[in-house]
């Protein structure tokens, strides 16, 4: 299984790059970035550890290099400059994410390759690889809520004292602004996290504001996630590369789930080594889905003024 990380210069890319190296489950990672020298870098430190890591093939490239890639891991995006407006920075990032688009086109892909979106706005992002990219909406999928729900896991942990692998509770709809907090399917290992002595609607509240904000804490203090969102990254590669039929909250061109249709977003989300096999519409409070229908509509208005 080979995956090509474009932006793997970066610092998203660069530990995703490190967390497939420690995951071992794929065989072949190359980094691509506009800073070639970034990329080789970045590539030769990780080859320096593979003795006491995994038996893999990890060098810098370029897309032509990259055509016979199982995966594209697109993680190269502009950051938000202190005065831009987020559309402002939309319209940035759409325009290099299509250089983006037209470098794997020009490379060459495989028929079955399945196109990974990390870049923001993730979920705009990947409608466009969706469509214009010429693969079937099945094998492109967006990171979507995914490192939401993990934040949004490991934050009800912090406060509740849980093991964090035992908690589950999922983030759907846009990552951004809109996101959704699904408690109602919300447990610590298999029971109801509603049982719990101390949970209550105030902590709640809390946990889910702490993990809607969580993107901008961690920019604030160190200028952009790294570790949480390459081990969310991992966790989707690898039901695609071990084809494990996981439900994840990742980004999809919907198809009717919850009543919602071409727009991407996150719903439970069945990943194997094809890519979205199933967009699983799982019983929610009347809330809840308003919540999910209402990031639906953002999305769209969000989509409406990109740039054709
Ligand atoms: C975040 O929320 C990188 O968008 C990602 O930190």
């Amino acid at each position: 299984m080979k995956v090509s990380i474009i932006g793997g210069g970066g610092r998203v890319g660069s530990c995703a790059a490190f967390a497939l190296q420690c995951g071992g489950a794929v065989s072949e990672i190359q980094l691509l970035d506009a800073n070639v020298a970034l990329a080789e870098g970045e590539a030769l430190d990780l080859l320096h550890g593979a003795a006491f890591a995994a038996d893999q093939r990890i060098y810098a490239g370029d897309y032509a290099r990259a055509a016979d890639s199982d995966i594209f891991l697109i993680t190269a995006g502009l950051r938000r400059k202190p005065d831009e407006s987020r559309l402002d920075l939309i319209h940035r990032n759409v325009g290099l994410f299509r250089q983006i688009l037209e470098g794997i086109r020009t490379g060459g892909f495989r028929k079955d390759a399945i196109v990974f979106v990390v870049s923001n706005p993730v979920d705009i992002l990947t409608q466009l690889a969706a469509k214009e990219l010429g693969l079937c909406w099945r094998q492109v999928i967006g990171l979507g809520t995914q490192l939401d729900t993990s934040r949004f896991c490991s934050l009800i942990a912090d406060e509740l004292k849980l093991a964090p692998t035992q908690v589950r509770a999922l983030i759907l709809g846009e990552h951004g602004d809109s996101m959704a907090p699904i408690w109602s399917s919300a447990t610590v290992n298999g029971l109801p996290l509603a049982g719990l002595p101390g949970f209550n609607p105030a902590i709640q509240t809390r946990i889910f504001a702490r993990t809607r904000g969580s993107g901008a804490e961690v920019i604030q203090r160190k200028g952009g996630a790294g570790w949480a969102v390459a081990l969310a990254i991992c966790d989707t590669i690898h039901a695609i590369a071990l084809d494990q039929r996981r439900l994840q909250p990742v980004s999809s061109l919907q198809q009717g789930a919850y009543g919602i249709r071409n727009i991407c977003l996150s719903v439970p989300t069945v990943i194997g080594r094809k890519g979205v096999l199933d967009q699983v519409e799982i019983a929610l409070w009347p809330k809840e889905k308003t919540a999910l229908q209402n990031s639906a509509r953002a999305l769209q208005e969000t989509l409406q003024k990109v740039k054709g």
